[in-house]
């Protein structure tokens, strides 16, 4: 099974990416994790990404696309949750001719919806564990104990694009160039809108009930 989470920065899909992963046993492929962790062991992957992440500004797709195609191989078998890819058309479609190749497609993606002003609120409060991608809020979803992982113990870390001015560059390219893969997607009839606002219990229940409506 391949499933892609699509929205805004902020919207909830690492969090939801979290439950789905134990719900559809699967695994999470967030290629901004991927990129942040090349960033921190100083790969020829991270030194090409970390000026476009530090702005806010998407990477080239042609460097997301080879990240993707060695991913897909070191993931051959196995369900996975795309978290942050697609961002752009033309990954959406590099990702079709990949899968193809491999006999496979892209099953449903789930877009979720925010207004813009909540996603300033979360992501200025938000802090994330890098090894897992578990997400945590100082203002929704504290970590039980302040700073640290709730299961390894180890440091959480402020994401350097979550400074509000970057936040809002942020959200400008994603209605720009990524708010138009839903439409990929809705021509597909693969598409499953569902709302992000609420509490995360809230939104998990709706995304659980969008993909049950497939039967
Ligand atoms: P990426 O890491 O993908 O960031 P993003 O898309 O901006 O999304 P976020 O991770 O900020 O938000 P999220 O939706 O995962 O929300 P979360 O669950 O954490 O990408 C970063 C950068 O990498 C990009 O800017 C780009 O440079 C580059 N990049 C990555 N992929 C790329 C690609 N494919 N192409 C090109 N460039 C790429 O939740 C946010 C906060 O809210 C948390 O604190 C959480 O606890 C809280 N929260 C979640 N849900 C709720 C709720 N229902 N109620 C209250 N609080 C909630
Ligand atoms: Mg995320």
């Amino acid at each position: 099974m391949y499933l892609i989470l699509l929205g805004p920065p902020g919207v909830g899909k690492g969090t939801q990416a979290q439950f789905l992963i134990d719900d559809l046993k699967a695994v999470q492929l967030s290629t901004g994790e991927v990129l942040r962790a090349a960033i921190a062991n100083g790969t020829d992957l991270g030194k090409k990404a970390k000026t476009f992440m530090d702005a806010g500004d998407l990477v080239p797709d042609e460097v997301i696309l080879g990240m993707i195609h060695d991913k897909l191989e070191e993931l051959e078998g196995k369900a996975v949750i795309f978290d942050g890819f697609p961002r752009t058309e033309a990954q959406a479609a590099g990702l079709d001719v990949e899968l193809e190749k491999m006999g496979k497609a892209v099953d449903n993606a789930v877009a979720l919806t925010i207004d813009d002003e909540v996603v300033v609120d979360r992501l200025s409060a938000r802090r994330v564990h890098p090894g897992s991608g578990r997400v945590y809020n100082l203002l929704f979803s504290p970590p039980k104990n302040e700073g640290v992982d709730d299961k390894t113990g180890e440091a959480l870390v402020h994401r350097d694009d979550d400074q509000p001015d970057v936040i809002r560059h942020r959200l400008e390219v994603y209605h720009e160039s990524t708010a138009p893969v839903a439409g990929f997607y809705k021509k597909q009839g693969k598409l499953l809108e569902v709302d992000g606002d609420g509490t995360v219990e809230d939104v998990r229940g709706r995304v659980k009930a969008a993909l049950k409506d497939l039967g």
